[in-house]
């Protein structure tokens, strides 16, 4: 017997679906249809899909605390590393990858000239993690991504053999105040800038 579908909601099929979903859809397969292989990709495809979808949820998350537009957020994290879905290649992917945000947002006809503005820019800002901007949406979307990756095994270590300890610190300063927001106890692996495991 075929399956009935629930019809109070998509699930992501078919075309009736929000414009979220549809930058959320798309994203997922970006990352499917890369025809980079894992191996030369910077991050690999099971991670791309893991950290996309769940800062969009962070994001979800922090624009309801902090009285943002939930839709405009979840787009931002949604696209935030599209560069990255598209070629695997991490390298200036912000830059990078807020003209391809832009020309998917054009595509699908259903976004202001306002709109694809604040995307735009937050997905560019979203690799200055070290300095803070007075755009909320830019500032949501490198707390989402910041506090996503930190959720995973050692990516202190990862984040101390990548950065310098100046941008390190304020890595760290940064994963420190977003627990605190979410009502998260105090995780003292982010005092120290040195290894954990040695
Ligand atoms: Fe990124």
């Amino acid at each position: 017997m075929p399956h009935k579908h629930n019809p109070a909601y998509t699930h992501f099929r078919g075309n009736k679906i929000s414009r979220v979903e549809l930058i959320e859809r798309m994203v997922v397969e970006t990352i499917l249809k890369s025809k980079m292989p894992n191996e030369k990709r910077s991050w690999g495809k099971i991670f791309e899909i893991k950290h996309s979808s769940s800062v969009i949820q962070i994001g979800r998350i922090l624009a309801q605390k902090r009285g943002l537009d939930e839709e405009i957020s979840a787009i931002v994290c949604a696209l935030h590393d599209i560069h990255v879905n598209h070629n695997g290649d991490a390298k200036n992917h912000a830059q990078v990858g807020a003209t391809l945000a832009e020309k998917i947002l054009k595509k699908t006809k259903k976004f202001t000239a306002k709109e694809i503005k604040i995307i735009m820019n937050a997905v560019k800002e979203h690799s200055n993690k070290h300095l803070v901007s007075k755009d909320p949406y830019v500032e949501l979307v490198k707390d989402a991504d910041a506090f996503d990756c930190t959720l995973y095994v050692n990516t202190h270590d990862a984040y101390v053999y990548e950065k310098s300890p100046e941008v390190c610190r304020t890595y760290f300063d940064r994963v420190i105040r977003i627990r605190k927001e979410l009502g998260l106890p105090h995780d003292k692996q982010w005092d120290t800038i040195d290894y954990i495991n040695k």
